[in-house]
């Protein structure tokens, strides 16, 4: 709900627990005055006070009223050169050749619904789901208009932000700066939460105090990346998976970011992210606009659990889009760790065979199907079936897939182009690349300079040529490496600060069109696996391969941090074999199940190597996750413990609407002999229902399995996993 106070010019957000206020001041600066948990019929402002500081300059209305400065005062969106020298949301070159920033309030207006943006991904809502409220501020020397977008999600807790700045003079000002977010608090006893790591190991939680000084995180590889996640949190000392204040900030972009926190020295602390200002620098002519990427802060006064569990439901229902937002998503098989490059046609119905009679839905066909493709140093760029290994191309291939009752899905990498290939031989300028200079490889790869339509309506033609030559139903678009060199021949001298951030337009671009040509292939993000596991690209691939390692144990970790904002339909997930091939660790086909279950389940392996009984144990793997597919996908996430803490077992539940059944994961870590008896407390049940245990019968009442706990049984071996599903009797 959205609450104007006009006679005194304050701006309240309210949502279903929580309140976010900011109020015009004396000068005329929007103010922010609080975000925390709902307060009713309130003006906060008093909470914000001044005070005469030395070195923090008045501005010039301020005459004689030396307490009043900009250095200290919480605001919406910080400026710059004018006399606050903390983290700044906005950077201009001016024509005469300042980089000052000042910004007055203007005026306001609401929209219907949720806002939308050109060319960007954002939650989307309609009248009766969400309300826009668009502030603008204006910098009147600059004659530049900065429109604040604030989309509210009262059922979610979700509030989401967007800045769009317009030239309203009549020369031309080169945007520097233009971040998507500014968050002021009053204090500074926080901690910083970010989710980092590296290719085979990402979105690991790291958790510190904010501290004096800036602390940052970001990519400046072109792509959100392996490293840093474009989601932190800013939370209380104290706070926990079921107490304390805690803010998500998400950044619902797939390049180039900056997330950084600044405690200044009066003890307040900014949170400032958007586009990474590295190699940034966009032209505006007069009139001109720039949109800068949307983002989505959920508070939550109970602890992490209760923000996790508003994300996941926010992202379903308003982030990603029909027919994938709670369509049911088919179990695949993907060939890659099975075959990697060697394969033929007959080896591929051989596997897809056995996944039809294990009960799997899907066949992903992985790399190697195309052009001169037979290692990863040739091929890419030419999407034409590679006869050699399927000498009927897709139009024999795909109907024996489908003749089994599967569905087909195909990989692709559209971005990029290796030097051995038709499409670099005729078009050798449309990669990125700086001229003068020999491009880096990733891969043995080059980037297509995705910025260029040209370059993208070429790719797009290709590809609708090999969609439109079989029944495809699936997607999996990859993409294998850092840009670099980042220099387009489609743009002038002046104008190359635009490519990074043309480029991932271009990406959404070509994905958008996608999506509207084809809205029912499911597409499957993936940047050697989570490389771009981000808000903007869920928006058009609602499930993204989470990482290149499938080792169980590993992904506790992985999928752990990823939970922290993105729910469990969107992080895929696929059992493999053993030894696993990225650390040689050997895991129960059990536990290698029950991990992947809590994601877009799949398999990753040569289902015709496995004995009978490996083949039993999928089969009912297969049926136990279509069985609760509603409850691991619909239901309630709780992390029960954490993979970075206890090192005995991970934990995690799901609980039905209505607290009617629950699914309850445990993977064991280090077994030792004669271990002690513990016991797990679930969360999120009824305390008043009595649930029973299937396949055992025992039942035990929602209070004592919250309070006393669930015994854990005790299980031999190596990493060792069991699944309780518990149903609500009586
Ligand atoms: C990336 C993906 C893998 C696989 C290979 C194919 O690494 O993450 O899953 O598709 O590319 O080359």
């Amino acid at each position: 709900m959205i609450v104007l106070d006009q006679e005194n010019k304050i701006f309240t957000l309210h949502t279903q627990n929580t309140t976010y206020q900011m109020k015009v001041d004396q000068y005329h600066v929007l103010e922010h005055i609080y975000y925390g948990a709902r307060i009713d019929n309130c003006d906060l402002s008093g909470l914000i006070k001044c005070g005469e500081r030395s070195f923090s300059p008045n501005p010039d209305e301020a005459g004689r009223n030396r307490d009043y400065s900009l250095d200290v005062m919480p605001q919406e969106y910080s400026t710059c050169g004018v006399g606050d020298f903390r983290l700044p949301s906005i950077e201009l070159e001016l024509p005469g050749g300042s980089h000052t920033a000042d910004l007055r309030y203007e005026g306001f207006h609401l929209e219907k619904g949720k806002y939308k943006l050109e060319g960007l991904p954002g939650f989307h809502g309609m009248e009766n789901e969400a309300e826009t409220l668009v502030v603008l501020l204006k910098d009147s020397a600059a004659r530049i208009a900065v429109e604040m977008y604030y989309g509210v999600f009262e059922d979610f807790d979700l509030i989401t932000r967007a800045i769009r700045l317009v030239n309203e003079g009549t020369e031309t000002i080169r945007v520097c700066r233009c971040a998507s977010l500014c968050l002021d608090f009053t204090r500074s006893d926080l901690d910083l939460i970010t989710f980092n790591g590296h290719h085979l190991m990402e979105r690991c939680l790291d958790r510190g105090p904010v501290r004096p000084g800036i602390q940052s995180v970001g990519s400046v590889r072109g792509i959100s990346s392996h490293q840093h996640n474009p989601f932190v949190m800013i939370c209380d000392h104290d706070a926990d998976e079921d107490r304390g204040m805690c803010y998500g900030a998400m950044l619902l972009y797939s390049g180039n970011f900056e997330a950084a926190v600044e405690c200044s020295q009066y003890e307040n602390s900014r949170l400032v992210m958007g586009i990474h200002p590295y190699h940034f620098c966009w032209t505006l002519e007069p009139a001109g606009t720039f949109t800068a990427p949307e983002t989505a802060m959920v508070c939550s006064p109970d602890g992490f659990g209760q923000m996790s569990r508003q994300y996941h439901k926010a992202i379903r229902k308003h982030l990603l889009r029909d027919p994938y937002q709670y369509e049911r998503k088919p179990v695949l098989v993907n060939n890659w760790e099975a075959t990697y490059f060697d394969f033929d046609a007959d080896k591929l119905v051989d596997i897809a065979r056995e996944a039809a009679d294990l009960g799997i839905e899907l066949f992903v066909m992985d790399d190697g199907w195309f052009g001169s493709r037979n290692d990863d140093n040739s091929g890419l760029g030419d999407w034409q079936v590679n006869r050699e290994k399927l000498p009927g191309g897709l139009e024999a291939l795909v109907p024996c897939v489908k003749d089994l009752g599967m569905k087909f899905g195909i990989w692709m990498e559209p971005e990029m182009v290796n030097e051995d290939s038709d499409l670099y031989r005729a078009h050798p300028d449309w990669i990125l690349r700086v001229p003068g200079r020999a491009p880096s490889r990733g891969r043995g790869q080059l980037v297509l300079d995705f910025s260029r339509k040209d370059v993208r309506d070429h790719i797009y033609d290709q590809m609708k040529a090999v969609l439109g030559s079989a029944d495809i139903s699936y997607i999996k678009w990859d993409m294998n490496r850092s840009l670099t060199d980042v220099w387009s021949a489609g743009l002038p001298a002046g104008r190359q600060g635009e490519v990074y951030h043309r480029y991932v337009l271009g990406v959404y671009d070509l994905l958008e069109r996608l999506h509207c040509d084809y809205p029912y292939i499911l597409i499957e993000g993936c940047c050697g696996g989570g490389g771009r596991f981000d808000g903007g690209m869920l928006y058009y691939t609602p499930q993204i391969w989470c990482s290149d390692d499938t080792d169980a144990i590993d992904r506790l970790r992985i999928q752990y941090g990823t939970s922290f904002c993105y729910p469990v339909c969107t992080m895929e997930a696929h059992v493999s074999a053993v030894p696993n091939e990225q650390n040689g660790r050997f895991t129960p086909l059990e536990t290698r199940g029950i991990t992947a279950m809590s994601g877009a389940f799949g398999y990753e392996m040569d289902l015709g190597k496995c004995t009978e009984e490996e083949k039993r144990k999928i089969r009912r793997q297969v049926e136990t996750y279509k069985k609760h597919y509603n409850l691991i996908h619909d239901g309630d996430y709780y992390r029960l413990s954490s993979p970075l803490q206890d090192s005995s077992y991970t934990a995690w539940e799901q609980v039905s609407a209505g607290q009617k059944e629950a699914l309850v994961n445990v993977v064991m870590g280090c077994t030792h002999s004669a271990p002690p008896f513990r016991t797990l407390r679930l969360k999120g049940l009824n305390p008043s229902f009595q649930y029973q245990v299937d396949g055992i019968g025992e039942t035990y009442s929602g209070g004592e399995l919250m309070k006393a706990g669930y015994p854990l049984p005790q299980i031999r071996g190596d990493y060792p996993a069991f699944q309780v599903y518990l149903k609500a009797v009586g």
